[in-house]
């Protein structure tokens, strides 16, 4: 019998189904919806989509690292229908609701740091962000954010101006927030000071001190420094092990808030609950989303007790932590401890890496593989020498991928990311190195 864990095509792509809801798509929704490719999902399965058409895909996407149970997750499922069935929505901003104080102390209690937190719940990545900005203005009395280059932390206005991954993310939206600047990131393969770990001794970090904070911010004008501690939109890029730390240092020695954006790293992706984990830094607030609902609409932004000091109305939100959106991350995250989820992105993830690793060698155009956990990324240049963008064969990579039955996603100007489910296996996962390595002969040779 055939593996329903593994892909399965059974019409060229997209399929006489597909195509018919692509050309109602074009009529009806804003034009502003990326769209990587013409996937028209119908259901899932743990790691597995099935589109309309009765094609089977492989997913290292998860809906942008969204779907860490893998897909409908029977015990995620239940928990959403058992709440939904009971009550729908009662605004856990206004009312006690058990669950969204049952999913705070949970996330509390995660969270790096073994003082007392305290928690906020919103709906998407964007809001917890927007959330951190504000509290960290509000609680420091100070204007100024430091964020970095590469950076994605949202869309809305305060998550938009702390962006700085694509120029089209600005373009025609300001004035932005103000008081906002950003610095490099310490992306190593393709460092702002060309300089080479770990010799420079995180020069970057010293940079910020002796160039930023010294010619043009006051730092005790800074409220908060917002980083990811992988980068994400921006290329999946592992900062040196030294990185976090120092820059804790520097934001110690100024007062200044250091805000751990895991909307995309936390929850298990990166082998550890939250990425930061891997570098031994507590933050003073993080903002967590995608993998926490397993697919479910729910953000939290997670505060030291003294730095969460705002008072009663000063922010809020309608939806923000619904109880069916509460069910769901308290199920998830039943799933993830009692599975053993994250130790599953460790050693699936560890085995990808050495698998893509050796790719890496025999590929004209991958020029570096890095990546914690299931957190992947794959950059492609056209010479490894001068490492200059592959952008077009990074694209065409993933459409390539997808026409073989593989879902990834593009980031950065010339990478590829990988972000299954945490559930992936050994199996899925050679299957995908497999998958890949065609997809990329293809590219090299010059099709797709
Ligand atoms: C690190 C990070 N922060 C914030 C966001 C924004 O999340 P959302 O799209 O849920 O608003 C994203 C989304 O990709 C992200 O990767």
């Amino acid at each position: 019998m055939a593996d329903t864990t593994l892909p399965h095509l059974v019409t060229p792509l997209p399929g006489p189904r597909a195509q018919q809801v692509i050309a109602r798509s074009d009529r009806a929704l804003s034009p502003s919806l990326p769209r990587v490719y013409p996937l028209v999902p119908s259901h899932g399965q743990g790691a597995v989509v099935e589109d309309v058409d009765g094609n089977r895909f492989l997913d290292c996407a998860a809906g942008i690292a969204v779907a860490s149970t893998g897909h409908c997750h029977p015990r995620v499922v239940a928990a959403i229908r058992e709440q939904a069935g009971r009550l729908l929505h009662i605004c856990g901003a206004d009312h006690y609701d058990p669950s969204y104080i049952h999913l705070a102390e949970r996330l509390a209690a995660l969270a790096p740091g073994d003082g007392p937190k305290k928690v906020f719940l919103g709906n998407s990545g964007a809001e917890a962000v927007e959330a951190a900005l504000k509290l960290a203005r509000h609680h420091s009395g100070r204007p100024y954010a430091i964020a970095f280059y590469g950076a994605f932390h949202g869309r809305t206005m305060g998550a938009v101006s702390l962006t700085a991954s694509k120029p089209v993310y600005h373009r025609g939206f300001g004035p932005l927030v103000p008081a906002i600047a950003h610095v490099p990131y310490a992306y190593c393969y393709r460092c702002a000071y060309h300089l080479a770990y770990p010799t420079c001794e995180l020069a970057c970090v010293d940079a910020i001190e002796d160039q930023l904070l010294a010619h043009t911010i006051p730092p005790d004008e800074v409220a908060a420094v917002f980083v990811e501690p992988v980068q994400g939109e921006g290329g999946y890029v592992v900062p040196p092990a030294g990185w976090l730390p120092k820059l804790r240092a520097l934001c110690d020695r100024y007062g200044i808030l250091l805000v751990d954006d895991e909307v995309q790293s936390g929850i298990g992706r990166t082998g550890a609950m939250f990425a930061i984990d891997h570098f031994g830094v507590v933050p003073d607030l993080l903002c967590s989303a995608k993998a926490l609902g397993s697919g479910m609409p729910v953000s939290a932004l997670v505060a030291q007790d003294a730095v969460m000091t705002w008072p009663p109305g000063a922010h809020g939100s309608t939806f923000g932590g619904n109880p069916v959106c509460c069910a769901a991350a308290l199920a998830t995250l039943d799933v993830i401890e009692q599975e053993r989820l994250v130790e599953n992105a460790a050693h699936v993830g560890g085995r990808l890496l050495a698998r893509l690793g050796q790719l890496a060698t025999t590929s004209r155009l991958i020029g570096d593989v890095r990546g914690l956990g299931l957190m992947i990324g794959i950059e492609l240049v056209r010479d490894k020498v001068t490492k200059e963008r592959a952008k077009e064969e990074a694209d065409a990579l993933m459409l390539a991928c997808f026409r073989r039955g593989l879902l990834t996603l593009s980031c950065g100007p010339n990478s590829l990311r990988l972000a299954p489910p945490l559930t992936l296996t050994v199996e899925q996962a050679d299957a995908a190195v497999s998958i890949l390595a065609d997809a990329l002969d293809h590219v090299e040779r010059g099709r797709s």
